[in-house]
C-alpha cells in the first residue's frame, strides 16, 4: 500500500503547479484571425487593460505596420482584451505580470513587462534574440511551441 501513496502525493503537488503557469488560450475567433495574422494572437492576460486600450487606439501605426479592422471587429477585439487583461484576469500568471508592471504603467509590449524580462534573463543567450531564425523576442512560438495553447514553460 505504501508505494501507492507516494505517486498520489507527488501528483497532488505537481498538478496545481502546472495549472498555475498555464494561460487560457484565446477563444475569440475574431482575435485569432485578426491578431494572429502577422504574429501569434498573444493572450490578453500578458498586459493590463490600459496597455490594450493604447494598442487598439494605435492600430493604424502598429509597430511599423498598419492594422485595418472593421469597426465591428475592432469593438469585439477590444472588448475581449479588456475582459481578459492582466489586471482583471483570474489567471495567476496574468496577475504576476500585472504585479510586476505595477498600477499606472501601460507598456505596449509584453516583452517590456518586468516579469517577462525576468523570466528570460539568463534563460536565453543574447545572440539568440538577434538570430534571424528566432525572429525577435515577440516571436514566442519560435521557442514555445505550445504558446497558442497557453503553455510557456519548457518548450
Ligand atoms: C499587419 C500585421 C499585424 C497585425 C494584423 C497585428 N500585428 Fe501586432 N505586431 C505586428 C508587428 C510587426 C509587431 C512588432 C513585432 C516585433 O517587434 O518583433 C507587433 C507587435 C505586437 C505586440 C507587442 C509584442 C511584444 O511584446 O514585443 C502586441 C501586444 C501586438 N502586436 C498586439 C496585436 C493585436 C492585439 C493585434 C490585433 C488587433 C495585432 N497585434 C495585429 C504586426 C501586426
Ligand atoms: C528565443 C527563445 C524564446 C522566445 C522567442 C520567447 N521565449 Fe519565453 N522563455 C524562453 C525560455 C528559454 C524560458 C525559460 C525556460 C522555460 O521555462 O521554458 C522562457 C520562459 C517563459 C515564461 C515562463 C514560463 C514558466 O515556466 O513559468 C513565459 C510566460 C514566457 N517565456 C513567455 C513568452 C512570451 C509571451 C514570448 C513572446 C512574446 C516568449 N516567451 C518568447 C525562451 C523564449
Amino acid at each position: 500500500m505504501r508505494n501507492w501513496i507516494i505517486p498520489i502525493v507527488v501528483l497532488g503537488v505537481a498538478l496545481p503547479a502546472w495549472a498555475d503557469e498555464h494561460l487560457p488560450p484565446v477563444t475569440s475567433e475574431t482575435v485569432k484571425t485578426e491578431c494572429g495574422a502577422c504574429h501569434m494572437a498573444f493572450q490578453p492576460q500578458f498586459l493590463p487593460r490600459e496597455s490594450w486600450r493604447k494598442i487598439m487606439r494605435r492600430l493604424p501605426r502598429h509597430f511599423g505596420s498598419k492594422v485595418d479592422l472593421t469597426e465591428a471587429a475592432r469593438r469585439e477585439i477590444e472588448a475581449y482584451h479588456l475582459a481578459n487583461a492582466a489586471d482583471v484576469s483570474d489567471s495567476p500568471e496574468g496577475r504576476r505580470f500585472h504585479e510586476s508592471i505595477g498600477t499606472g504603467a501601460a507598456p505596449l509590449r509584453i516583452t517590456h513587462v518586468p516579469r517577462w524580462a525576468a523570466e528570460h534573463r539568463g534563460a536565453v543567450e543574447p545572440a539568440v534574440w538577434a538570430d534571424w531564425r528566432t525572429g525577435g523576442k515577440a516571436n514566442c512560438r519560435a521557442c514555445h511551441r505550445s504558446a497558442d495553447a497557453g503553455w510557456y514553460e519548457g518548450n
